[in-house]
């Protein structure tokens, strides 16, 4: 029955995401799923079904693929519903979905070790080489600069800066992917972190060298 149920979503979610270019692409979220799984399994710990549920659908209410928040929250418990999945099922993934979109970055006390493992899934596939790859993708898609030194990192920006939104995907990296490494909830999870935030580095390095005409 559990195998049937996560067929299904398998199929709703492919069709739902299928052609993104945002970096939520269906090949995205099989990678979450097998990272999620693979944490679950190494620190022996979490409901598998229920966390290869929530990692399969963990984007479908993502604000960015639906016209309102609302609506990507309808979209993902009309599924759910038509699932024949107990309640507490429902509630446990629904929980950890609205827990991991939840962007302010710190862990809250309330998360389940299911959403933990789900959220430092997600994470990794924000780092490293992948990780990489889809800064760019999504630079590119929002038309924003590989990089413009004349952008200053958010920490040094004032307020109305900020809000006047410019940015470069190599500014990503110092808001948001070199951060994620300390932000993870398990040791598999940062034990997997280690060799993709160093790639990121070399990477950085490299392309600074490249910027300034040196090789
Ligand atoms: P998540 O899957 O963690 O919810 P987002 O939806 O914020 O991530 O973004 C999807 C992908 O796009 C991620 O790989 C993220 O690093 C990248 N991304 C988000 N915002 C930017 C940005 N301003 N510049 C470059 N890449 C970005
Ligand atoms: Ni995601």
């Amino acid at each position: 029955m559990f195998e049937n149920i996560i067929q299904k979503t398998e199929a709703f979610v492919k069709n739902e995401l299928g052609s993104d270019s945002t970096g939520h692409d269906w090949y995205h979220i099989e990678r979450v799923r097998k990272n999620a799984l693979y944490i679950a399994q190494t620190e022996k710990k979490g409901d598998r079904f229920i966390i290869e549920m929530a990692a399969l659908l963990h984007d479908i209410p993502d604000e960015k693929l639906n016209s309102s928040k609302e609506a990507g929250e309808k979209k993902l418990l009309e599924f759910l519903y038509s699932l024949e999945l107990d309640q507490e099922a429902q509630k446990k993934i629904i929980g950890i979905i609205e827990s991991i979109s939840f962007k302010g970055g710190t862990k809250t006390d309330l998360m389940s070790i299911e959403a933990e493992i789900v959220q430092d899934a997600d994470r990794i596939d924000a780092i490293g080489a992948i990780g990489i790859a889809r800064a760019f993708a999504y630079g590119g898609k929002k038309g924003q600069a590989l990089y413009d030194p004349e952008i200053k990192v958010r920490e040094e920006m004032t307020e109305e800066e900020y809000r006047k939104g410019k940015s470069s995907s190599i500014h990503h990296f110092y808001e948001k992917l070199l951060k994620l490494k300390a932000r993870l909830n398990t040791e598999t999870a940062k034990n997997m972190a280690e060799k993709r935030h160093q790639y990121m580095e070399e990477f950085l390095e490299q392309f600074y060298h490249e910027w300034n005409g040196q090789s």
